[in-house]
């Protein structure tokens, strides 16, 4: 028996990265998954690698119609139970060099996409019986970093919504939870490309000292997507190597 045995999910952002890595599990724990993103080549190669129980469809989360084809296509393989928005952008400049334009791109997808994407599954999963809404926010929803004012915004935005959407669906059977990534060997994490063990070493006073997998973080939305998950509802589930924590002092005992 698969921890997801019998489920239906829509992953957006399932072309690569962590996403990719969700995809990969779900099917592997007996779900079935519409995977979706804008980078359809990759899509479709990953849908056929895993074969008949993955599907893909070109899925824009900021687009509204793009949702109701999303939600038309899951049908076909049943009864929606589970939704990742795991889809979002970057984008790293300071205040005074962000323009209207940069901040409302990155709104749009990460924070108006989430939005979308909840609201549309709210029919399909009350029709289902209940289901499990996993947003995927950051670290930078529970702090933030010089540079990141639009992303932060848009994480910190999801991290508020998700308790909403908890407060709201909770009496359909309807579960909504954030998951707070900290820094992940992703082309997100590590446009650069740098090799993991010299990207390690920023990671040198965190508790867990060495970067987060994208595998890692997919593990937390097999939880929260299955009913091993049943009584979390409106909750922040950060996966980050303890970066949340605090740093490890050298200076002080027990470093
Ligand atoms: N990598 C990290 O260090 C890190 C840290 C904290 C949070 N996160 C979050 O984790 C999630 C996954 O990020 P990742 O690291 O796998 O990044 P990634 O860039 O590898 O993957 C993001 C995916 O989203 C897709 N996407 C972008 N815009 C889209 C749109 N408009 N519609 C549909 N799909 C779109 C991309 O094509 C890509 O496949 C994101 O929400 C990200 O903000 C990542």
């Amino acid at each position: 028996m698969g921890r997801l045995n019998g489920k239906v999910a829509i992953i957006t952002g399932a072309a690569r990265g962590q996403g990719e890595q969700a995809a990969r599990l779900f099917v592997r724990e007996g779900a079935r998954v519409l995977l979706t993103d804008v980078l359809d080549e990759a899509g479709e190669a990953l849908a056929a690698e895993l074969g008949p129980s993955a599907r893909y469809l070109r899925l824009d989360v900021s687009r509204e119609d793009d949702w109701a084809r999303a939600v038309s296509a899951v049908a076909e393989l049943g009864p929606l139970n589970v939704l990742l928005n795991n889809a979002a952008v970057v984008f790293a400049r300071s205040i005074a060099d962000t323009t209207l334009e940069d901040y409302q791109r990155v709104i749009g997808i990460n924070q108006v996409g989430t939005f979308l994407g909840m609201r549309s599954v709210i029919e399909p999963m009350k029709h289902a019986g209940g289901g499990s809404i996993i947003n995927v926010s950051s670290i930078d929803g529970l702090q933030s970093k010089n540079g990141l004012v639009a992303y932060s915004a848009s994480k910190w935005a999801i991290r508020g919504m998700t308790k909403t959407a908890a407060l709201e669906l909770g009496q359909f059977g309807i579960r909504v939870n954030s998951i707070h990534p900290g820094g992940i060997d992703t082309l997100m994490g590590n446009p650069a490309g740098i090799a993991t063990a010299d990207l390690d070493r920023y990671y040198t006073l965190q508790a867990i000292p060495r970067v987060g997998q994208p595998v890692e973080v997919a593990w937390m939305a097999v939880f929260l997507a299955s009913d091993e998950a049943s009584y979390c509802t409106g909750s922040e589930y950060p996966v980050d190597g303890g970066w949340h924590a605090g740093q490890r002092n050298p200076g002080l005992p027990g470093a």
